[in-house]
């Protein structure tokens, strides 16, 4: 399968911060075997796009609807006119933050997908589930709960995150990965039939230029969700580069 390296800048960025994108857009186009998007904030998707015309630019989030009373937010549509070409729905900050719940996440990657948009679907435990022994469970129901019903490899990808990875430096062992990786796989093929092999299942949590080959080579890990290390070229670059080592 071809793997996918997605950068998510979060709230972080600026116009000057754009800059990082060009040796990232060099860096992708050099590369025949890796698919690279990078997930800006809604204000910069447009001179993005503009700057980086190869380089497929993303949204973090949209909502589940395309218009109406809903101040404050950002639709599919709206991105998609910006110059999006992928979103994230479902981020662990989101779900927290923002109180989203699973059939919210379904709405918007319903939406995206109307709108045109390919979706990186996020799911994850905390540290408690983990230690519990229920982290399975949980990443399981909360990707059947999430997962639209024209779900297809073509535009769906899911990203398994760890909320106890994310931005902490802490890594699961890869084992750890690989074992969560086959039980999203096995619910994929529960909920969808035989496509459920074709679909990206991403890891994020984070992902370094130290750690990203390791991750890359274990079973079931179709690519990365990276955070931190997308904000600069110097760190972005040998991610993506991390599959040639
Ligand atoms: P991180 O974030 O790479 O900074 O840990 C990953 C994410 O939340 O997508």
């Amino acid at each position: 399968m071809r793997k996918l390296i997605v950068g998510n800048w979060k709230m972080n960025g600026s116009l000057a911060a754009l800059a990082e994108l060009d040796p990232i857009e060099r860096a992708a186009q050099s590369r025949g075997d890796v698919d690279v998007a990078v997930a800006v904030p809604a204000t910069l998707i447009a001179p993005a796009a503009v700057r980086v015309p190869s380089l497929t630019i993303g949204a973090q989030d949209v909502h589940q609807l395309a218009n109406g009373a809903h101040t404050g937010c950002v639709s599919a549509v709206m991105v998609v006119e910006a110059g999006a070409r992928m979103t994230i729905v479902g981020h662990s900050e989101r779900r927290t933050d923002q109180a989203e719940t699973d059939d919210i996440v379904r709405g918007k990657a319903v939406a995206a997908h109307a709108a045109g948009l390919n979706v990186v679907l996020c799911v994850g435990e905390t540290s408690d589930q983990r230690d519990y022994g229920t982290a399975e469970v949980i990443v399981t129901a909360q990707l059947a709960a999430s997962f639209p019903a024209e779900a297809d490899p073509a535009w769906l990808t899911i990203a398994y995150e760890p909320l106890w990875a994310i931005g902490t430096g802490r890594v699961p062992a890869i084992n750890e990965i690989s074992d969560m990786h086959r039980a999203i796989r096995r619910e994929l093929t529960n909920l969808m039939g035989p496509s459920g092999t074709a679909m990206r299942i991403l890891y994020g949590g984070s992902v370094s230029p130290d750690n990203a080959a390791n991750i890359l080579a274990a079973a079931d890990v179709d690519g990365l969700l990276v955070g931190g290390a997308s904000l600069k070229a110097a760190t972005f670059v040998p991610i993506i580069d991390a599959l040639a080592r």
